[in-house]
C-alpha cells in the first residue's frame, strides 16, 4: 500500500490518472510506467483498454459524480464484471457482485443491487465504488482522495476496509491524500510530490519520523495533531505554477536550508538509505548523506 501525498495542487491525481494513461488531450507522459514487467505507456490501445478493465482500476475521489445516477447499483456492478470478463454470464456476475458487495460491508447486498445511487449515503457509495473496482479482480487500485468528501467516522471505516483488501487478498493500492493523518499506520510506502514531482520516497514510518527533505518536514508540521483541528503552523508562501517552474529546486523559495546549488540545478531522486530504499530529492540531504558514507568508510 503506497501513499501520495502532497499539498492539494501538487500534482497527485495528475500522477494517479498518468498510471492509467487517462491525461487530458495533449499532456505527454515520459519514461516508462511499470505495472508488474509490463510498460503502460507503451501498451497498444486494445491492451490499454483490457489493462483498465481488469488489471488496474481507479476510484475518484467523489462517489457521486462517478456512478450513472439512473442505473441501479446492481446493474452498474453486473457491467464493471463483465467488462473486465466478457465470458461471465449474467447470472454469474450478479452472483460475483453480490458478494463483493458483501465482501465490502454492504448490508443486506441482495436487496442493496436494485438500490440507485441517490439512495445511498456517502460512505456507502464508496464502498459500492470500491465493489465496482473489486468484481473486475485487479492487482491493483488507484484511490484518488477516497475519503475527502466523507465524515470522519465513515473516512475511518472506509480505511480500515482499504487496508483489509490490501493484506487480505493481496490488492496493491495507491492511495493519493493531501492528509497525512490518513495514511500514518496505514500506508506502507509513502511518496511524497511538490510542484508536479516526487521529492521524497520510503517507509512509510521511517519518512514520518525521520523526514529528509525540507518540503516533507514542514509539510508534517503543518499535519493537525491530536485531532484538534488545529494547524501547527503554515509553510511560508506558495508552490511555483507548474507551467512556469524555477530553474532550480521548485521548493528553493520556500525552504529555509538552501545551498548554492539549489538555485541552479534541479536534484534528482537519489537513494539515502539503499536497504529500505529510502530516496530524496535535495541537494543538501543528499551532500551531507554522501559526507557521513565516505566518512564511515575512510573509518572501516
Ligand atoms: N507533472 C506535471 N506537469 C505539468 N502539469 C502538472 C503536473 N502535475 C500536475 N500538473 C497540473 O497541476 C494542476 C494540479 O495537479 P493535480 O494533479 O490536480 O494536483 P493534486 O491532485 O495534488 O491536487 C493540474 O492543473 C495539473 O494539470
Ligand atoms: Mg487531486
Amino acid at each position: 500500500m503506497v501513499a501520495l501525498a502532497g499539498e492539494s495542487g501538487s500534482g497527485k491525481s495528475t500522477a494517479a490518472l498518468s498510471l492509467m494513461r487517462l491525461l487530458p488531450w495533449g499532456a505527454k507522459v515520459g519514461g516508462q510506467i511499470m505495472a508488474g514487467d509490463r510498460d503502460v505507456a507503451a501498451l497498444s490501445r486494445e491492451d490499454l483498454r483490457r489493462f483498465r478493465a481488469s488489471e488496474a482500476r481507479i476510484i475518484m475521489q467523489d462517489p457521486w459524480s462517478s456512478l450513472h445516477p439512473m442505473h441501479s447499483v446492481g446493474a452498474q456492478l453486473v457491467e464493471s464484471a463483465r467488462v473486465a470478463d466478457p465470458k461471465l454470464t449474467k447470472g454469474a456476475a450478479r452472483e460475483l457482485a453480490i458478494e463483493t458487495m458483501r465482501r465490502v460491508r454492504i448490508p443486506d447486498p441482495e436487496s442493496r443491487m436494485k438500490s440507485y445511487p441517490h439512495e445511498m449515503s456517502g460512505g456507502q457509495l464508496q464502498r459500492v465504488l470500491i465493489a465496482m473496482a473489486l468484481v473486475a479482480k485487479p492487482k491493483l487500485l488507484l484511490c484518488d482522495e477516497p475519503t475527502t468528501a466523507l465524515d470522519v467516522s465513515t473516512q475511518a471505516q472506509i480505511l480500515d476496509l482499504l487496508r483489509e483488501l490490501n493484506r487480505e487478498m493481496g490488492l496493491t493500492i495507491v492511495i493519493a491524500t493531501h492528509d497525512l493523518e490518513v495514511i500514518s499506520g496505514l500506508a506502507d510506502r509513502l511518496v511524497v510530490m511538490y510542484a508536479g514531482r516526487v521529492v521524497e520516497e520510503g517507509p512509510t514510518d521511517q519518512v514520518m519520523s525521520n523526514p529528509q527533505h525540507p518540503y516533507t518536514w514542514a509539510l508534517l508540521q503543518t499535519a493537525p495533531r491530536n485531532n484538534t483541528g488545529q494547524r501547527m503552523r503554515t509553510i511560508e508562501g506558495r508552490p511555483p505554477a507548474l507551467d512556469d517552474l524555477p530553474e532550480g529546486c521548485s521548493f528553493a523559495a520556500r525552504c529555509q536550508f538552501t545551498i548554492v546549488d539549489c538555485r541552479t540545478g534541479r536534484p534528482e531522486l537519489l537513494l539515502i538509505d539503499e536497504p529500505r530504499r529510502h530516496r530524496t530529492a535535495c541537494f543538501r540531504v543528499q551532500a551531507e548523506h554522501a559526507a557521513t558514507t565516505t566518512h564511515t568508510q575512510e573509518e572501516q
